[in-house]
């Protein structure tokens, strides 16, 4: 098993990395688990699969469980949806000492733990991440939020989980899409700032997608330490470290706002086409070599992601494109920060980009 701390003065805790850790749940969760009946959010996919496992393991250290089950989806995500968790874990009698347990992908995360941040000022959770995305990125590192009707995430807050579990298990029922979807989150890492990473990633990257053992608890493990290190270094996005996360993301952002946030191009699809430009327009500006900016099209390519945009068969210009990028929430003072790289392994926080030369770049993607 590996174990890793993400060292944060008084919220510390463990992302615990093997398989089979849901077998184990009251040894694994310990004193986190308090009552004798155990509240758990999951969504009604996750609950076909995990449910009796889980009930299982949890009637050996004598718990019961009591479920609250969304629909599949980033709909569950809403104003409505969170009223409706917090009022179930309201008359669960959910106190500030007590840990709820989120079982699912990056939506049940991240609603489970807004939830959990503003139930009686906050209580505590526990991330068990059931797909790849959710196990390398969002269960780690405490960022919490819903979406409203002006976008994505926009209402949430920082609260860090008490324990994440990344159960290996769990990945092996996930559609191969999703784990693609998944890798480029984990390549990501090689990317902003492990060239090592990112070399080993060119050869394994097939082993890890096809789920061999060993390489993927290897690919979790490290980008789950390279989060850990940033998110210890800058907990709320205030120096530019942890900006350096959102590599690919604004690109990635513009292209999911116009296929309308739909099937048609999952996040983690469009953060790896969003990787792609963001490599390309660093080496458009000098910065990172061409030959570089080709290597990451083509691990990209390797990984059975889309690497060029001309294969979305979008039919806007960059300047709807750029639009797009104007609602980002990263938007700061009327410019928009982009992380560009200066190497494979070396990501920086860019001030200075104009988004008419985006647009201008764009277009030039878009048309080759
Ligand atoms: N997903 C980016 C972050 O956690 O900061």
């Amino acid at each position: 098993m590996a174990v890793i701390p993400v060292a944060l003065a008084g919220r510390s805790y463990e992302v615990r990395i093997d398989a089979g850790l849901i077998d184990n749940l009251p040894d694994e969760c310990g004193a986190l688990l308090r009552k004798k009946t155990v509240p758990i959010v999951t969504d009604s996919n996750v609950a076909e699969l995990w449910r009796a496992r889980v009930e299982a393991a949890l009637a050996t250290g004598g718990f019961e469980t009591a479920w609250h089950i969304v629909r599949p989806g980033e709909g569950a995500k809403s104003w409505s949806g969170l009223e409706a968790l917090s009022d179930w874990m309201l008359a669960q009698g959910v106190e500030r000492g007590d840990h709820v347990i989120a079982l699912g992908g990056g939506v049940v995360g991240d609603l489970t733990g807004f939830a959990s941040a503003i139930c009686k000022r906050g209580c505590g959770f526990i991330q068990i991440p059931t797909t790849l995305l959710a196990q390398v990125d969002s269960s780690v590192g405490g960022k919490t939020a819903i979406n409203t009707a002006a976008g994505k995430n926009l209402i949430g807050a920082f609260h860090q989980p008490g324990l994440v579990l990344a159960d290996m298990d769990l990945l092996g029922t996930l559609p191969p899409r999703e784990m693609r979807a998944g890798y480029a989150e984990v390549i990501k890492y090689g990317i902003l700032g492990d060239a090592e990473f990112f070399a080993w990633l060119e050869d394994h990257g097939p082993a890890v997608i096809e789920r061999d053992p060993a390489a993927l608890e290897h690919a979790v493990a490290t980008s789950v330490s390279a989060k850990a290190r940033i998110v210890a270094e800058d907990e709320r996005e205030t120096t530019g470290t942890r900006a350096l996360l959102n590599l690919g993301h604004t690109f990635g952002h513009a292209l999911e706002a116009e296929t309308g946030f739909s099937d048609a191009l999952l996040h983690g699809e469009a953060v790896a086409l969003g990787m792609v430009l963001a490599a390309r327009y660093s080496a458009r500006r000098g910065h990172l070599s061409s030959k570089d900016a080709d290597r990451i099209a083509k691990s990209i390519a390797d990984a059975g992601l889309r690497a060029e945009i001309s294969a979305l068969g979008l039919s806007c210009d960059g300047q709807k494109l750029a639009d797009h990028m104007l609602h980002d929430k990263k938007m700061d003072a009327g410019t928009l920060p982009f992380i560009l790289l200066s190497a494979i392994g070396d990501a920086y926080l860019a001030h200075d980009v104009a988004l008419p030369d985006i647009a201008a770049f764009l277009d030039v993607q878009l048309a080759s």
